[in-house]
């Protein structure tokens, strides 16, 4: 499936720098690999992309994305590699250099894999400065969800979906999917 281009040069960068500097735990994986993780990126610019977000806000959902699920130990739900992500990300602006260091990326990524009340909070009482601050992390598990496809055509509950902007672009992401088998080009 075509990306759209207004995004493409984003797409480009974020998702070279994901093949050759982030490390995945989980090789065994089938559903949080960095295939799953390149459409996490593509949702995500395109959601910034009709939100107009600022191109920080933008690329805090793009490190979110190719971070997230790099520090699975398996496919269950395994509850804490949000966490292990989010300090991944960290050792990674330190020691690695090269990104930008995002407190508050690395609480969309700390908290993506708990419920939405829990992440909220924790992000409102954290960051009472930013302004999207809640939008980033609500955005960022609408880009997450949006490759429910990927487990079937009735992967995705889209009244689950946290934005208008995700639930405009379901039939898209579903295309993705039934017509390209989750390719992107
Ligand atoms: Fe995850
Ligand atoms: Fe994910």
């Amino acid at each position: 499936m075509e990306i759209p281009r207004s995004i493409r040069a984003d797409y480009d960068n974020w998702n070279s720098f994901m093949e050759s500097r982030v490390e995945f735990w989980n090789r065994a994986s089938v559903h949080h690999t960095k295939a799953h993780c390149r459409r996490v990126l593509l949702f995500s610019l395109m959601l910034a992309d009709s939100r107009g977000l600022s191109a920080r806000e933008r690329d805090i959902l793009a490190m979110a994305s190719v971070f997230h699920d790099s520090r699975r130990q398996s496919d269950m739900p395994d509850i804490g590699h949000g966490w292990r992500a989010a300090e991944y990300y960290k050792e990674f602006c330190e020691l690695a250099g090269g990104l930008p260091w995002e407190p508050l990326c690395a609480a969309v990524m700390r908290w993506h894999d708990r419920h939405d009340e829990e992440g909220v909070e924790a992000i409102t009482r954290g960051f009472p400065g930013e302004a999207n601050g809640v939008l980033l992390y609500q955005m960022f598990k609408d880009s997450d969800a949006l490759d429910r496809f990927r487990l079937g055509p009735r992967g995705l509950d889209v009244r689950f979906l946290r934005t208008e902007e995700a639930r405009a672009l379901c039939p898209w992401a579903e295309r993705l999917w039934s017509e390209h088998g989750g390719k992107i080009e």
